[in-house]
């Protein structure tokens, strides 16, 4: 096993921040059409010296470990980033002390960065998230393959 693998399968014995949050400010929902993996950030801002900070995250997940252990590291990473360090972050830096992201995994993480760009501003078309060509998953799902990997905002 791979120090990657086993350090995912350390995470996820004890998986940080999982569930719903009830009051929370902002919710984020990705969808990869190539695996059907999604994933839904929880987002709670407080304000620190004038400036939108994030005071927790949770975050739930319908699909693979790594995006699991992916996303428990970095909701644990953004506790106290402003929203605007937060949306700077990409997968590699979101999976923290999992290190660097296989090559074959980089949609898992791609998946949790994803989720939180469109938590911090859900109108954008983030960087991760590339143009739509239906209005839902499933017709994405059946789209014709583009050869790249696609992660796409979800409607709740
Ligand atoms: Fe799709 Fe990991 S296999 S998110």
């Amino acid at each position: 096993m791979s120090e990657f693998e086993e350090k995912v399968r350390e995470t996820l014995a004890n998986p940080q921040n999982q569930g719903e949050m009830s009051d929370a400010d902002s919710v984020g929902t990705v969808g990869s059409p190539d695996c059907g993996d999604m994933l839904r950030m929880w987002l709670k801002f407080t304000e620190k010296d004038g400036k939108k900070v994030i005071d927790r995250a949770s975050f739930q997940s319908f699909g693979c470990q790594t995006a699991i252990a992916v996303a428990s590291m970095a909701t644990e990473m953004l506790k106290g980033m402003t929203a605007d360090e937060a949306a700077k972050l990409d997968a590699q830096e979101l999976s923290g002390e999992l290190g660097a992201l296989p090559p074959m995994k980089i949609h898992c993480g791609q998946l949790v960065e994803g989720a939180l760009k469109n938590a911090l501003s859900p109108d954008d078309s983030s960087e991760a998230s590339q143009p739509n060509t239906s209005n839902t998953l499933a017709g994405d799902i059946h789209a014709p393959a583009k050869g790249s990997i696609r992660i796409v905002p979800l409607e709740d």
